[in-house]
């Protein structure tokens, strides 16, 4: 039998103790699709309203006119839905653990404590004149305050954007001007691998941009001591603005469709785009999602390994697990520090119960061997997640037998920023487990795939990913250019909302994500524009042009290969090599390192001057037997040059 059709059926003991089996999910996903008005009706009750919504779902994706909203008449606030309310039943519970990068260094935070956190911190942006709407721009490291700082926004009705901090200044730059953002919020330095990392310090930089205009404050959270530069007036430290707010702070009355945050993604073409997600349904899709694919139940430990600032630490750090009142753990280093063994030392140390990572942290631990795990038990684990990239079979098994003990069951979770929650995931009750496999829908959910023309293909086939309805999760627009969400996701395919990804699905309507079908590339599970990566090479004076693909790697899944061609006067040499490494993680983030550069005099074009990616990715792959035609190529002998002097990996 081949890996792929490897399947791990239900564990009665697991069915009968999971919120969801599998005749119940059949049952719900039946309503959630044919009567999406009545299931969400119900669904939305999960939450706590300030006024209850009657209109449920409200949602087109015909390209003239797409328009998305659930819950519209609703009014409430994420932070209420996230800590007050839990305070009754449970505000003496740990709502976060917090797991310094150092193995010494740790906190727990009640709800209550998270509660008043918040409010003092909400209070605090208050004497900024923070006001409901406007957008605060966060770059933070992976502490509490992150998340306290995210919540703190929502109370008022401010709308966050989170910067991940890995990108760069000039990347700082860009999306504060995109957002116009009055403040920001970071910290001196964050802490890493035991590096620390200059936060403020790009910040300053990014903000010496002339363009950056709006920005009035900087508010400075002190978490190594280490000394930053102080521009006195715009530079406010966390600890004195909040030294004499109150611990209460009344929440704003938001409605269902107010935007809770905005947040930066790459796409195929242009820079990256701010992807708009609201309150009411958001909130119900993080929530429910949270409770039902990890199947969580009170009183569980669950970690998510995500940064806060993707879209998986926003709504699986964050919002979901908090809406849920659950214990989230947000660990602040890096799996490999000090020792390999340090994702399993923190699942015996915190005993956590459910574990969510990217199968990049998985390959690379699988590439020390099996005994890198034997500096814990993890014999608290009881289930496992995946996300970000596809999960290679080999990778899924060494997941589940070593991490897992063989025990866990493994959930390939499969979503997008756009898409706000996971879209396609096992639910750990009901669904047989197929490693490499996403399986099945959510609830509301209705995948289907087309072929090139958008033709709907039915039965085990491939094709592009595409979703047929709204959920309430969905991304609602890009932040100010609607037109642009419009183009990027409903034109290609009129009417259904297309993902960028291809995908197979079996004979049991399984599916199997194969990857980006468009211009991004998945790095490490870091999500990247090829057109932004060449726009960084270009803007180096020794670059004439620049193409960027992705190629197969072992740990990363993919890696960056870059075909430069030079500018007059500049040579080859291992030195500009190096020098065009360090360019691209200045321009973007260490995260945008090219793993492979080959200079090479010109690029495989059409006469009408297209760059042929295709060809490139296949020499990338060291696929060149199937390089196809080649004839159309204004000169054909480039190919053959790129092939002889093909850079060895
Ligand atoms: C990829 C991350 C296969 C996919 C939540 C998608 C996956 C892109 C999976 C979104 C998975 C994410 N299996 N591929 N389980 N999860 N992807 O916006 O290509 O950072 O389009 O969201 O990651 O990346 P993003």
């Amino acid at each position: 039998m081949s890996e792929q059709q490897k399947v791990y059926p239900v564990k009665p003991e697991v069915a009968d103790a999971a919120w969801i089996n599998k005749e119940q999910y059949l049952a719900m996903y039946a309503e959630s699709v044919n009567n999406p008005e009545a299931f969400w009706a119900e669904q939305g009750k999960r939450l706590d309203w300030m006024q209850p919504y009657t209109r449920v779902k409200n949602t087109s994706f015909d390209p003239h006119n797409v328009d998305i909203r659930w819950f519209e008449d609703g009014t409430l606030n994420a932070s209420v839905n996230c800590l007050d309310r839990h305070l009754a039943e449970r505000g003496d519970q740990v709502a976060i653990i917090w797991e310094g990068d150092d193995p010494n260094e740790d906190k727990k935070i009640t709800y209550r404590e998270l509660y008043h956190e918040v409010c003092r911190f909400a209070n605090g942006l208050k004497k900024l004149g923070v006001q409901k709407g406007e957008v605060v721009t966060l770059y933070m490291p992976m502490v509490p305050e992150a998340a306290i700082a995210m919540l703190a926004c929502a109370r008022l009705g401010a709308v966050h954007s989170v910067v991940f901090g890995g990108f760069s200044p000039d990347a700082i730059a860009s999306r504060v001007i995109g957002s116009d953002s009055r403040i920001i919020i970071t910290s001196d330095e964050g802490l890493r691998g035991g590096k620390c990392v200059p936060l403020k310090e790009n910040v300053d930089e990014g903000l010496n941009n002339p363009a950056v205009k709006t920005v009035e404050h900087v508010v400075v959270l002190k978490r190594t001591g280490g000394s930053i530069d102080w521009q006195e007036g715009r530079d406010v430290w966390w600890h004195e603005l909040v030294a004499d707010c109150a611990d209460e702070c009344p929440a704003e009355e938001m409605q269902a469709e107010d935007p809770l945050f905005i947040l930066f993604t790459s796409g195929s073409t242009g820079a990256p785009k701010g992807l708009k997600h609201t309150t009411g349904g958001y909130l119900v899709y993080a929530s429910m999602t949270h409770q039902y694919i990890f199947d969580y139940k009170p009183g569980e430990v669950y970690w998510c390994t995500a940064d806060v600032g993707w879209v998986t630490g926003h709504s699986y750090i964050v919002y979901g697990p908090l809406a849920n009142g659950g214990t989230t753990l947000m660990f602040e280093g890096v799996p490999s520090y000090p020792t390999h063994g340090r994702i399993g030392e923190v699942c015996d140390k915190h005993q956590v119960n459910i574990l969510y990572t990217a199968p990049t942290a998985v390959r690379a631990l699988m590439a020390q061997g099996d005994n890198v795990m034997d500096s814990s038990t993890r014999s608290s684990l009881r289930l496992l997640g995946s996300v970000g990239e596809p999960i290679n079979p080999e990778a899924w098994e060494w997941y589940y037998r070593v991490i897992g003990n063989s025990q866990c069951p493994i959930v390939d979770t499969w979503w997008q920023t756009e898409t706000g929650g996971i879209l396609i995931a096992p639910l750990p009750g009901a669904t047989d487990l197929k490693p490499g496999s996403a399986t099945l829908p959510f609830f509301g959910v209705q995948p289907a795939l087309v072929d090139a023309e958008g033709k709907i293909l039915e039965g085990a086939t491939e094709g592009n990913l595409v979703i047929l309805d709204s959920w309430p999760g969905q991304g609602r627009s890009i932040w100010g250019d609607h037109e642009r969400f419009v183009q990027t996701y409903f034109s290609t395919y009129q009417g259904m909302y297309f993902t960028g990804d291809g995908c197979r699905r079996d004979e049991d309507g399984c599916y199997w994500i194969t990857g980006r079908v468009d211009d991004v590339i998945n790095v490490s599970g870091h999500r990247m524009g090829t057109a932004e990566v060449e726009s960084a090479l270009v803007a180096h004076e020794a670059v004439a042009e620049a193409a960027v693909v992705g190629y197969p790697h072992d740990i990363k899944g993919q890696g960056i290969y870059v075909y430069v061609t030079l500018a007059d006067g500049f040579d080859a040499s291992d030195e500009l090599r190096k020098e065009l490494v360090k360019w691209v993680r200045k321009e973007i983030g260490p995260i945008a390192s090219p793993d492979v550069i080959q200079f090479s005099p010109g690029l495989p074009k059409t006469r009408s001057g297209k760059i042929m990616r295709r060809i490139l990715r296949k020499i990338a792959a060291n696929e060149t037997d199937g390089l196809g035609d080649t004839s159309t190529l204004a000169d054909p002998s480039v190919v053959d040059d790129l092939i002889e002097n093909r850079a060895i990996q």
